[in-house]
């Protein structure tokens, strides 16, 4: 049943229970860039310029922020710089490309995620459902 844990039970499983995620979460991301790269033209031309290696390794330190949103002003003032950064006026992340991603991260946790369910998915999709709605709402701000 989808509780308070899902989200945090599942994080462990893959990554172990440390917040800092070390060098075993490499394959993860890897394969989640793999897949975004590929689910979509405007993904890969976003990305045309970028190292993916360093592209990883920034999501592996990053990713709570985007859970812990709204939890405490630094991830607040974190996330913020980053919603930032991809709009309209910078990295020009058009907001249906957030969808992709989440899409791609869900279909990652469940290959890596040896728990995966329904409600994993759900806890995942609700723990980066605020700080999404954020990035597309300043995407023309
Ligand atoms: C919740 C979702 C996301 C999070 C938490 C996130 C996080 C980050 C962070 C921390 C950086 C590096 C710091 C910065 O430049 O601001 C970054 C860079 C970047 N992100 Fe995202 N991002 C997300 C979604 C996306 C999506 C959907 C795209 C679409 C393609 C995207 C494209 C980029 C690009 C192009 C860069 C710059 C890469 C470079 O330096 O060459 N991001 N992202």
């Amino acid at each position: 049943m989808l509780d308070e844990n899902t989200f945090f039970d599942s994080y462990t499983r893959i990554f172990g229970k440390a917040v800092k995620i070390d060098a075993t979460g490499n394959r993860f991301f890897t394969e989640f860039y793999r897949r975004f790269l590929e689910c979509s033209d405007d993904v890969a031309e976003a990305f045309k310029n970028t190292d993916m290696a360093v592209q990883e390794n920034m999501l592996k330190r990053s990713l709570l922020y985007g859970v812990n949103f709204g939890d405490n002003m630094n991830y607040f003032d974190a996330l913020h710089r980053i919603a930032v950064s991809h709009n309209k006026a910078h990295y020009d992340i058009k907001p249906a490309l957030y969808d992709l991603w989440l899409d791609c991260m869900v279909a990652t946790v469940g290959e890596f995620d040896p728990e995966f369910s329904d409600d994993v998915e759900l806890a995942w999709r609700l723990a980066f459902a605020k700080s999404i709605t954020y990035m597309k709402f300043l995407y023309d701000k």
